[in-house]
């Protein structure tokens, strides 16, 4: 989930989650000012990440740093099981002379599997992850992100997909064992990206405003993380993939995209190419001009429920939509002028999305009523849960959190503004998709089909028009029912490695709402089956 964000000129910014997005000062959608109350809490952050310390002072502020043992890098691969849970211990890679990783072991989980957290130190930049070993052998590898942009990769940790769950308020003394969680079959790695997401952090509160400039602090990682801990056992049948929702839509291809060139780099060293296989997106926004258009569809038809809104609302918006794709495409796309791509995505957030919220409904879940305020709870209360139990002083404690990180909070507005004002979300990021894809990276796009922020329509769209050596093989394809254990769980059609999927009644969080067809879905994916 992400967030939604807007900027009204008072600067009133507000979460959502896709795109929240994005970009441009409005479009996507943003909800009306006064929406929801007005003093937010832990899941997302109001102060920008300049705030004097003593403002934002969490309960935990006397907790020390762990102590790091410094190792040999040069020592070459170590073992992991090695690695203490009361001391980090630090690696660095020859490649990457500024960067180095301080990972620990964690106890106290739910699983029984290894887990591991750390950080990624690059100058004065420090990345969280979490990594949780397969439950059973295997040789996939998925770095797991969610969106906003500015939101914490812990949502999808603790709430979607991951082995231990905080579902209600009982679990934050001890989080739940997921039967489905993502580690049945492949090890995942959850990280707190951007700079300033989550417990990340910077020592002088600098972050990133840019997809690019994160792909950059991605791609390092993942080079230091798989010479060090991944290749120890083979470099030769691991694989590795790309996985997230909402804003992860515009990351994703372009972290992968970073990999790839990044591989040239490794190879020339004489180092092993990190084994990209596949990008998966649940619910993206990889493509914001389908996706204006689609919210005519999603609130005016029956593409996900019935009709939500009044016939005269409806009739205005079908007159936008000709209007919007014109704007959009001369004033983003044929060319990138800031100040009027901006505007134009103003206008047609404003014809197209703003209806949406005088409905109350979840915009993650249109079958439900929001249950918020939003911007506290994001429609579900569970985030509150969850950021109490990452503010336990026990629960830092075990993760290695830095005494630099405050108090945790989900979504960060400082971050979100960032990649707003450079109009990150309105970038054509369905280019790096087709050129994935021409050098044989696989990529699903699986999408619940009651959400509305990032729609099945938009993406069923996007995928469709993609110009690529596939296209016209991919669209000869019909739409097919998908199964799990004899019940139909969505449509999906493939060709030549892309595959499209949706799953019936799911909303944006995907594997909150369907774990069973989301774990299934994950697992023919990886073992290269058809949905
Ligand atoms: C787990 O994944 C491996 C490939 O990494 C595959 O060979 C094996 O069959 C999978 N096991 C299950 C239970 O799906
Ligand atoms: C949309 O759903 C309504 C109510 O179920 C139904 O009466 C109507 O025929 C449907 N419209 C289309 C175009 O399928
Ligand atoms: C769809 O995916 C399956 C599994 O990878 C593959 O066997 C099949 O050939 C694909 N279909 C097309 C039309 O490429």
């Amino acid at each position: 989930m992400g967030r939604l964000l807007a900027l009204t000129q008072a600067a009133l910014f507000l979460i959502g989650v896709c795109s929240q997005s994005i970009a441009t000062p409005h479009f996507p959608p943003r909800p009306p000012a006064g929406y929801g109350a007005a003093n937010a809490v832990n899941w997302r952050d109001e102060s920008p990440l300049s705030s004097p310390p003593e403002i934002i002072l969490g309960p935990t502020h006397n907790l020390e740093d762990i102590p790091v043992r410094e190792v040999d890098s040069d020592a070459g691969v170590f073992d992991l099981h090695s690695v203490s849970d009361e001391v980090y211990t630090r690696v660095s890679h020859p490649m990457f002379p500024h960067h180095s990783l301080r990972i620990k072991s964690s106890k106290g989980w739910c699983d029984s599997v290894q887990s591991y957290t750390g950080y990624i130190d690059i100058g004065a930049k420090h990345l969280f992850f979490y990594f949780f070993e397969s439950r059973s052998p295997s040789s996939d590898v998925i770095l797991w992100t969610n969106g906003g942009p500015g939101c914490s990769s812990s949502l999808g940790l603790f709430m979607e997909l991951g082995p231990c769950q905080i579902l209600s308020a009982d679990d934050v003394d001890s989080p739940k064992f997921n039967p489905y969680s993502w580690n049945n079959n492949a090890s995942v790695i959850f990280i707190d990206q951007p700079i300033g997401v989550g417990f990340s952090y910077a020592d002088y509160g600098e972050h990133v405003g840019r997809t690019e400039e994160a792909a950059k602090d991605v791609a390092t990682f993942v080079a230091i993380f798989f010479e060090k801990f991944i290749f120890k056992k083979s470099t030769t049948d691991v694989k590795f993939h790309l996985a997230g929702e909402s804003y992860g839509g515009r990351y994703l291809p372009v972290f992968a995209a970073e990999i790839m060139d990044q591989n040239a780099f490794l190879k020339r060293a004489g180092f092993a190419p990190i084994p990209l296989d596949s990008v998966m997106i649940g619910n993206g926004i990889t493509d914001s001009f389908t996706m204006a258009t689609s919210y005519y569809d999603v609130t005016c038809t029956n593409a996900s429920l019935q009709p939500l809104l009044p016939i005269s609302t409806c009739a205005r918006m079908r007159r936008a939509i000709p209007r919007c794709k014109e704007m959009l495409k001369a004033e983003c796309i044929d060319r990138f002028d800031t100040m009027s791509c901006a505007a134009a995505s103003e206008a047609c957030d404003a014809e197209l999305a703003a209806p949406f919220w005088s409905s109350g409904l979840n915009p993650y879940d249109i079958s439900k009523e929001c249950d918020g305020p939003i911007e506290e709870t994001l429609c579900y209360p569970i985030t509150k849960h969850i950021a109490k139990y990452l503010n336990l002083p026990e629960t830092r404690k075990m993760l290695g959190v830095s005494k630099n990180v405050h108090t945790f909070r989900g979504c960060s507005d400082a971050v979100g503004i960032d990649f707003q004002s450079h109009l990150d979300g309105m970038r054509q990021t369905a280019l790096y998709v087709e050129q994935l894809l021409e050098r044989g990276v696989r990529v699903l796009i699986y999408v619940g089909t009651y959400d509305w922020i990032c729609n099945h329509v938009g993406n069923y769209r996007w995928t469709a028009e993609l110009p690529w050596s596939g296209h016209d093989a991919f669209n000869a394809q019909e739409l097919r029912e998908w199964k799990v254990d004899g019940e139909v769980a969505g449509m999906t059609r493939n060709a030549s490695g892309l595959t499209f999927a949706t799953v019936f009644a799911a909303g944006h969080m995907v594997p909150y709402d369907k774990p069973k067809q989301a774990l299934t879905m994950l697992n023919r994916w990886l073992a290269g089956q058809e949905l």
